[in-house]
């Protein structure tokens, strides 16, 4: 069987502790002998980075928020993650255009429509094959972030409220595409939520003519 690539996403509420498991998903995936772009947004290009910093720091209003989203998104994913794909080079990216839908769309309350707007014209038809969900109730996110940050950005600065309409948007991003989405019960001890990473990953290895044990591929 060819091997074939495989565009993952990470995606939840801030303090849903996805960055933890990033560097475990990376390894497992390189250890099977998959070649990896892993990235994350806003960011992943020069141009990106500077972005996610204003992004992050410089208050501006929704619009131009997701417009810059979109470009920093835009030029990742032409400079970056497509040709990335179209090599046979799998990516992980932490946050994609889900994270739009839900923090935009939702947690600012601009809604759907303009961001699926955008999504179509920038991605035209593509985007990932996989999206890991990283859900935990809205306390358990803000007592994690609370934990872990010495200093608050734009978006972990805002109200539960706002958290609690992006984790909807989340949600009814999984209801219209049930079959992309993994949603993970990230409320679980480290070791549980990588039994059930491993056993998704091996899937997806599988799926795509990989070996999952030592690296080997594939001899079907
Ligand atoms: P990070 O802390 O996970 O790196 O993400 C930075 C912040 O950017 C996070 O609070 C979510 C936010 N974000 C959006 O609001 N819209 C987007 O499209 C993306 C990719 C991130």
């Amino acid at each position: 069987m060819t091997r074939s690539a495989c565009f993952i996403t990470l995606e939840g509420l801030d303090g849903a502790g996805k960055s933890t498991h990033i560097p475990w998903i990376e390894d497992r995936l390189r250890r099977a002998g998959v070649d990896l772009l892993s990235t994350r947004e806003p960011g992943g290009t020069p141009l990106g980075e500077t972005l996610r910093e204003l992004l992050l720091h410089q208050p501006m209003d929704l619009r131009t928020e997701t417009l810059l989203m979109f470009a920093a998104r835009n030029e990742h994913w032409r400079t970056r993650i497509l040709p990335a794909l179209e090599r046979g080079q799998w990516v992980l990216c932490d946050r994609y255009t889900d994270a739009s839908f839900a923090y935009q769309g939702g947690g600012r309350a601009l809604g759907a429509a303009p961001v699926r707007i955008l999504e179509d014209w920038v991605q035209q038809g593509r985007g990932p094959d996989c999206t890991l969900l990283f859900d935990v109730p809205l306390e358990i996110a803000r007592e994690r972030l609370t934990r872990g940050r010495e200093q608050a950005d734009r978006f972990e600065r805002e109200d539960a409220a706002f958290f609690e309409r992006t984790r909807q948007a989340y949600h009814a991003r999984v209801a219209a595409d049930p079959s992309r989405f993994r949603v993970i019960d990230a409320r679980r001890e480290i070791a549980d939520i990588r039994a059930e990473l491993g056993g998704i990953l091996d899937e997806l290895l599988h799926a795509r003519g990989y070996g999952t044990a030592a690296g080997e591929p594939d001899p079907s």
